[in-house]
């Protein structure tokens, strides 16, 4: 008997190439100024590098504070060809965040918290929404706790007591953005 000849079969799924991929560097957003996120006390460089790169992924644009290292660590992160939103605060973090909540924005804090709403459980945002990110260490200070709308907490099954501050703050963008 013999054998059925093995006919070459498509692959069931293949990985987009960089050409399949190019169309996007021609596609841009300018700014939306509906999803904000917001590490308004960065340590380290590198997180703000990652979540420039997730704010471009879904449309939203990044605040960062005016301090000397942020735009070299910017330049550092950003692996992006195009220009990319960011939004400068001057002055205290929390001055920003009463303003913003002044002008309408709803203020969503990313952060361990019992009142927190459960990350499964957000929806989509609807109205301009400002996401605050915590210190890498210390989390989001009390003065900018009290200015939150609400919070949302990723939940957490392991034993590590937290997630990196870019990997929390791009859950949760991709989940107000809808994309998730
Ligand atoms: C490393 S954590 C801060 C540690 C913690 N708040 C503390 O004081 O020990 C840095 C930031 O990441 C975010 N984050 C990390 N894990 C999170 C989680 N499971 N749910 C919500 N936010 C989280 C929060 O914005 C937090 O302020």
């Amino acid at each position: 008997l013999s054998r059925p000849s093995k006919v070459a079969e498509e692959p069931k799924i293949r990985a987009k190439g960089r050409r399949d991929l190019a169309y996007r560097q021609q596609r841009t957003h300018s700014c939306w100024n509906h999803l904000l996120a917001a590490p308004l006390w960065p340590m380290h460089g590198v997180n703000l590098g990652t979540l420039l790169r997730t704010c471009d992924a879904v449309g939203a644009c990044l605040v960062v504070p005016r301090r000397p290292w942020i735009p070299a660590a910017l330049e550092r992160g950003n692996t992006l060809r195009r220009p990319t939103c960011v939004h400068w605060v001057s002055g205290e973090p929390t001055d920003w965040l009463s303003s913003q909540r002044q002008s309408g924005a709803r203020i969503l804090g990313v952060e361990l918290a019992d009142e927190a709403i459960r990350l499964p459980d957000l929806s989509m945002a609807r109205e301009r929404t400002v996401v605050v990110l915590g210190h890498e260490s210390t989390g989001i200070p009390p003065a900018a706790l009290d200015l939150l709308d609400a919070a949302v907490e990723i939940p957490m099954i392991g034993t590590g007591q937290s997630l990196n501050v870019a990997v929390a703050g791009s859950l949760v963008l991709y989940r107000l953005a809808g994309l998730s």
